[in-house]
């Protein structure tokens, strides 16, 4: 990391709409070192001190690789350091590279992200683009400020190095992000609550959401087309799609990992048929991939329609199509400068997330440990293969393992693949030099379930294994009978006098406010209702509700049917009786 320019101005009046504006906007590059001091650098001044300046945002920083990107996207070769109003510009700190909360050392001085930048309309009238500043926000693009922790001499060309990083490692793109577009995440909210370095407005912001339960506009309020561009595939059976904006306007940022949620109008189906899909390129390309693959009809029952959203992407859906989409959402994420080296294991389809996840790593410039670990039956069903043999050979802290269950004739060994067999925990012992990893596993649930209770059985943290399901989700370890019994008693210290019936499985239990859902109480007294999203897209846990009344603590992206609800998201305001 470095700082490759320092850049300050006074306020000065520039003309705008018919009147006269005074902004600091208008930054110029400084020969030599300069005084780094709690409130600014020398010879740097603000005009707006409500919205601008304060030891909170003493200086703004932004990252040099992001010029690169705005020339591209405005068709423009002009742009001279302080382009985007920065003090600093800087070299190898874009905003899913650094953390709030992160310390640094530069040249003199040791400064610590406070908060990501809030872009206003001047920046706007400085870059010559009216709106300029929405369409900022949106790429997820947008730097952030330093609070000075120790004044001193800074330079251009001094290195630039993280001393400290901070424990809840929350990027600056995920905090912006959050408040302005994943609004309803109330958990990464109270996380970004626990960041000691968050300025104390952005805390405000937070803390209010959280007191008022604030919601997000209802999903389908949110929903934006998108234009697919490119059509590839992948393997016989894997195609990916390329999705950009029908609008000009960026794409909402997503973590790598995160899914999105499409609604389809397919031809001959009476309403939009909704149906979720990972992102399976890392973050930051100006465009969203889409990897699917085509589903038959069962085996068993060939008689059966095969798979309608995925094999109408792959026979109708062709460049143009325009698709109705979601925000990016979902928790099974990585954070490519987590502290631990990871192991990421997939099978089949369940590829796309792990690849956004090594693709973030790699491009990140993080030099997080990573494996990369794939099953897949044989060459013709390999998707992404070349690649990822690519940045294994690139990157000196990634590794891959390609295990094909039926090689075919023309699959060549060391070439195509690694092993033969099935992946598992026993081919993790054999390659990893110990347990001390974090798991991301998809793929079918045989493969999952197989994983999930190997690695417990090899002393991993149950906290260190992620998961996702791309089909209704399966139990991966029931507990055993002293654990069931240990949890409902560590329950009853928050218990309500409010009871849930589960009228099939016979069971009555109070409501625990110590709880997130009626999912989550009948999975703490031992029974196990299915489920996939667990967030209200996909209707799998959807019950007839028989008595009482409930409320959404996640707003479902449909309503279930009358007579029934989602015990994944919601929690009862009366004694209530569902069909679980
Ligand atoms: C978080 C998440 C992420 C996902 N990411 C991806 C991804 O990146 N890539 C990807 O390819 N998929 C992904 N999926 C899966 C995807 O959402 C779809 O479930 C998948 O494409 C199948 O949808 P479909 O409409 O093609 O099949 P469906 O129409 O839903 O059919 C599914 C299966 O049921 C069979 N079937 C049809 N009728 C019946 C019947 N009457 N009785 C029994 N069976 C029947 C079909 O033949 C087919 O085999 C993800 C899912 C989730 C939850
Ligand atoms: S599990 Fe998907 S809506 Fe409840």
């Amino acid at each position: 990391m470095k700082l490759i320019s320092v850049n300050v101005s006074l306020p000065r009046e520039v003309p705008h709409k018919g009147k006269t504006v005074s902004t600091g906007i208008f930054k110029q590059p400084v020969e030599g070192r300069v005084m780094l001091r709690a409130l600014n650098l020398d010879g740097d001044g603000q005009a707006d001190l409500i919205g601008h300046g304060g030891p909170n945002r003493a200086v703004y920083a932004y990252s040099i690789e992001n010029y690169a990107h705005w020339e591209q996207e405005l068709g423009r070769g002009d742009f001279a350091m302080g382009q985007f109003g920065e003090n600093f510009t800087v070299e190898g700190m874009l905003d899913d590279a650094v953390h709030v909360g992160d310390v640094f050392r530069v040249g003199g001085a040791l400064v610590q992200i406070s908060q990501p930048r809030v872009p206003c309309y001047k920046l706007g009238i400085k870059m010559g683009v009216e709106g300029f500043e929405r369409t900022f926000l949106a790429s997820g693009r947008i730097g952030f400020y330093f609070r000075v922790v120790e004044e001193g001499e800074v330079g251009a060309g001094d290195a630039i190095e993280r001393v400290t990083a901070d424990p809840e490692r929350m990027t600056v793109r995920q905090i912006s992000n959050l408040l302005y577009f994943d609004t309803d995440n109330f958990d990464d909210t109270r996380r970004a609550l626990r960041i000691e370095a968050l300025s104390p407005g952005w805390k405000g912001s937070f803390e209010e959401r959280l007191a008022k339960g604030t919601r997000a506009a209802r999903p389908r309020e949110r929903l934006r087309t998108l234009v697919v561009d490119r059509k590839a595939p992948e393997s016989e059976t894997i195609t990916s799609f390329y999705l950009v904006p029908e609008d000009g306007e960026a794409l909402p940022a997503h973590a790598p990992g995160q899914f999105l949620t499409l609604k389809l109008d397919i031809p001959g189906q009476p309403e939009p048929v909704t149906r979720t899909y990972t992102i399976s390129d890392s973050p930051n390309k100006g465009y969203y991939r889409l990897s699917i693959k085509r589903e038959p009809a069962p085996k068993d029952r060939p008689d059966l329609p095969p798979g309608l959203s995925s094999n109408y992407f792959h026979d109708r859906v062709e460049p143009g199509a325009r698709l109705r989409v979601l925000p990016p959402r979902g928790k099974f994420v990585l954070d490519p400068w987590g502290a631990r080296p990871v192991v990421l294991v997939s099978g089949g389809v369940g590829l796309t997330p792990t690849i956004s996840m090594l693709n973030a790593i790699v491009e990140a410039g993080s030099r997080r440990p990573v494996w990369f670990v794939h099953g897949v039956r044989n060459g013709r069903e390999h998707a992404m293969g070349a690649h990822v043999r690519r940045m294994a050979a690139e990157n000196a802290n990634v590794r891959a393992h390609i295990r094909y269950s039926q090689p075919g004739a023309n699959d060549v060994a060391g070439r195509d693949y690694d092993s033969r067999g099935r992946v598992d925990a026993d081919l993790l012992r054999g390659l990893l030099p110990g347990n001390d990893f974090d798991f991301y596993l998809c793929g079918p649930t045989p493969f999952m379930k197989s994983l999930y209770t190997g690695l417990l059985a090899w002393d991993v943290p149950e906290a260190r294994i992620h998961y996702e399901f791309f089909g209704p989700a399966a139990v991966l370890k029931p507990p055993p009978e002293a654990d069931a019994a240990a949890a409902v008693e560590r329950l009853a210290e928050c218990s309500s006098d409010i009871e849930v019936r589960f009228a099939r499985s016979g069971l009555t239990a109070n409501w625990n406010a110590c709880l997130g859902s009626i999912l989550e109480l009948a999975e703490a007294h031992g029974l196990s209702p299915a489920f996939s999203c667990r967030s209200g897209i996909c209707h799998t846990c959807m019950c007839a509700l028989e008595d009482g009344e409930v409320d959404y603590v996640e707003e479902p992206l449909e309503p279930p049917d009358p007579g029934c609800v989602l015990i994944c998201c919601s929690k009862p305001t009366t004694n209530v009786v569902v069909d679980a």
